[in-house]
């Protein structure tokens, strides 16, 4: 798809690495010569996908929650330690729940934009005062979610993803001295390890309110990424990127 070589000597740090989408952006990445960090919560998990990527080249895990500003200074600094640099972060860590809104308790709320939200900010931020500041230079890939007519069934995860997909066009015009690049992925239903945690019901038939009658590959969103991360997007900065087979543009997901 992309020339060998197109990520060599870059090192790139993947929040969620360690499943789903995170773990094929991580593997492309490595395919394309960079060395990769994956970071998430649970050790094993990341210990497994390690194992597969490991003989891709070079990738370090690290168990953190992306909530927690002390643990993401920690991931900065184990990054740090072993290589001094970091080109390029992906904010793909993130989870939710399906629920209507009025059944969402203050706890399930802030869980969910703790996550997506203000964990993806403490990620962002840290990479940019510890790295790209310093280095001038630096790419912010933000996996967001398909927000584009709200988000009825999962109002946190919509408010939580409006709020980076507008942080995406502030960062990109605030460190554009700094020649950093911020940009958002938004995918539609894509046949990943994430959608395991829906009802079925909530997922039975639901390839035909795709007009392009089929769910995304972890593949494609992998593919946008790294062409968002590398020198052919040098030109594009605080731009979300819809990939959902055209579902934004017409149908409902799922029945209220
Ligand atoms: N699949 C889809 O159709 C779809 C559509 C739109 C958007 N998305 C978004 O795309 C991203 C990847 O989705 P996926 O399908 O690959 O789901 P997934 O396999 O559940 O991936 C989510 C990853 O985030 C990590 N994570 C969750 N909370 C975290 C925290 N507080 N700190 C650090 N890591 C955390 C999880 O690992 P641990 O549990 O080990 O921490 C997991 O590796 C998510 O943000 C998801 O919401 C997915």
């Amino acid at each position: 798809m992309f020339t060998s070589g197109l990520f060599s000597g870059k090192i790139v740090a993947v929040s969620g690495g360690g499943s789903g989408i995170g773990l094929t952006i991580a593997r492309q990445f490595m395919q394309y010569g960079a060395t990769v960090f994956i970071a998430s919560r649970k050790e094993e998990r990341l210990q497994k996908a390690l194992e597969t990527l490991a003989p891709l080249g070079t990738c370090h895990a690290f168990a953190m929650d992306i909530r927690n500003p002390d643990e993401v200074e920690r991931f900065a600094e184990y990054i740090k330690d072993q290589y001094g640099r970091l080109d390029i972060l992906v904010n793909n860590a993130g989870g939710q729940f399906p629920s209507a809104a009025e059944l969402i308790s203050p706890n399930g709320w802030n869980a969910v934009i703790n996550t997506n939200l203000n964990g993806t900010f403490y990620m962002t931020r840290q990479m940019f005062t510890s790295f790209f500041m310093e280095q001038k230079s630096g790419v912010v890939i933000n996996i967001i979610a398909n927000i584009y007519k709200g988000f009825p069934g999962m109002a946190h995860t919509g408010a939580a993803r409006a709020g980076v997909d507008n942080l995406t066009k502030t960062l990109a015009v605030e460190w554009s001295p700094y020649k950093v690049r911020v940009n958002a992925v938004a995918p539609g239903i894509i046949k990943s390890s994430g959608l395991e945690q829906y009802p079925p019901e909530i997922l039975q038939g639901i390839s035909d309110k795709v007009p392009l009658k089929r769910l995304g590959s972890t593949d494609e969103v992998a593919y946008l990424t790294l062409f968002l991360a590398s020198p052919m997007a040098d030109f594009i900065t605080g731009e979300t990127v819809y990939i959902d087979g055209g579902q934004r543009l017409w149908g409902d997901m799922w029945e209220m």
